[in-house]
């Protein structure tokens, strides 16, 4: 089924790539405007103790003098949304590691919580920061979630991701983890398979393991691998092999259903209620920080992924926004039909409140071709995914964080003189020198 999966992709890949084309606008940095209802926040701390060969994210090498100049601008910048009439029912903290200042993120959740109603926190964590005295600092400052990164307990896979040394080895983190659980609402793990050197049974081992823990929520997600970022991984993981993800996908499938049910896709759940950072579960969602998105009333914007810039910009009274990218009513189409469907469910209602008649008539290539391929299942309330749907999702929203990782290892291009001043302890002294300017709407770090 490889032979047939890849076309699929790279048809995707071009869709995508054109649906995240951040153009250079007139208006690139005017904030939006805000939705009536209370909408989702997402709080970019880009800070990582070790950094790790897979990861696309945007993050930086965490140098604990710089930090806390970074956390002011984000209370600062949530505090500009706060004035504009934002109002966040949901908060997501991801990055990068969240917790590397504990005090600064509780400083920053208690500040969303001064000129929001908030409702749910999530907080994106590694398995060397489950102290238990600090986990319940979170909880008590309003966390509802705790993610934890652990991708394997295998070892030999944990040194070739480069976290053996600083995340401990499998067994110490079953034991961080037990100590852990019950503690927040949801504690949930974030696994990936289809990993360079990972065999079937290395995967069944895992499962096995997650079983003996009970989590109250898995998200097992593919590797992902944008053509730009796979050389760079396998040169210092080793080869990968993407023919394998589709007999590891089922076999996740039938170890985890149905003691947990699919809340998306790659999230597996035994608890009500889901907060996926990958679920766009509110219409409108607002991304404060450095290299961070947001999509409001149909436009994608993205702030600069300069944290010089970004501090500056917000010192300044300004937004971190510097471009934006108003969708087309097809693409926007689009996204609901890959977001709400990666959820589990397109309720007819939904699109027919957004879009009357214009969704189905638009969108019936789409439609027509999962219903005949057997991805989808069309009930007479929803359009819901059959399981060979949910691997289609797993490829599809590979496919679109693929897009997602291409812009940002574009907009790092721009800025490697200064992200190296981070990740390099002799450049670091120069980072007071760096001066950034914003070139054909892009920013750009010159030495
Ligand atoms: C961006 S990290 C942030 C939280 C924390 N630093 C950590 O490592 O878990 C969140 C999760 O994204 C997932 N992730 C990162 N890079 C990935 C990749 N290339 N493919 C699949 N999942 C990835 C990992 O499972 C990771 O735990
Ligand atoms: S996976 Fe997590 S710890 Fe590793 S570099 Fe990415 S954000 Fe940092």
């Amino acid at each position: 089924m490889w032979w047939l999966e890849r076309p699929f992709l790279a048809l995707l890949r071009r869709e995508y790539a054109a649906a995240m084309r951040f153009a250079e606008d007139d208006h690139a940095e005017v904030m939006p405007s805000a939705p009536a209802a209370p909408c989702q926040l997402y709080v970019h701390v880009p800070f990582c103790e070790v950094l790790c060969p897979f990861c696309s994210f945007h993050r930086v090498r965490w140098r604990a003098p710089r930090a806390p100049r970074y956390f002011a601008a984000l209370r600062r910048e949530i505090g500009l949304y706060h004035a504009a009439g934002f109002r966040f029912g949901d908060v997501y903290v991801g990055g990068g590691t969240p917790t590397v200042d504990a005090d600064e993120l509780i400083a920053t959740l208690n500040f969303v919580r001064t000129g929001s109603p908030v409702r749910t926190i999530s907080i994106e964590t590694n398995p060397n920061h489950l102290e238990p005295a600090v986990l319940r600092r979170y909880r008590d400052a309003g966390v509802t979630r705790l993610s934890v990164g652990v991708q394997s307990f295998d070892d030999g896979l944990l040194a070739r991701m480069e976290r053996l040394a600083k995340y401990g080895s499998g067994a110490q983190m079953c034991e961080r983890l037990a100590a852990a659980r019950g503690i927040f609402p949801t504690l949930n793990l974030d696994m990936i398979f289809n990993l360079p050197g990972q065999t079937l049974a290395m995967l069944e081992a895992d499962l096995a393991m997650l079983h003996t823990l009970q989590a109250d929520q898995v998200s097992f997600y593919p590797l992902m691998a944008a053509p730009s970022a796979r050389r760079k991984m396998e040169r210092r993981m080793g080869r990968w092999d993407p023919r394998l993800r589709r007999a590891m996908y089922r076999r996740i499938q039938q170890e985890l259903l149905p003691a947990y049910r699919a809340a998306s896709a790659w999230c597996f759940s035994r608890v009500p209620g889901l907060f996926d950072e990958y679920i766009i579960d509110q219409d409108d969602y607002v991304g404060v920080g450095s290299g961070a998105f947001s999509y409001v009333g149909g436009v994608m914007y993205s702030t600069t992924f300069s944290l010089e810039h970004y501090c500056r910009r917000i010192e300044g009274g300004q937004s971190g926004i510097t471009q934006r990218h108003a969708l087309t009513l097809r693409q926007r189409m689009r996204y609901d039909f890959l977001m709400r469907l990666f959820g589990g469910a397109l309720k007819r209602d939904y699109v027919r409140r957004r879009y009357g008649s214009a969704f189905a008539l638009r969108m019936a290539p789409e439609l027509l071709a999962m219903r005949l391929a057997g991805a989808t299942r069309h009930d007479a309330d929803a359009i819901r995914l059959t399981p060979l749907g949910r691997y289609c999702w797993v490829l599809m929203m590979a496919e679109f964080f693929n897009a997602v990782n291409d812009v940002r290892e574009q907009m790092r291009e721009h800025i490697r003189v200064e992200l190296e001043s981070w990740n390099d302890e002799a450049l670091a002294e120069h980072a007071g020198r760096i001066d950034i300017s914003e070139i054909g709407g892009r920013t750009r770090s010159v030495s």
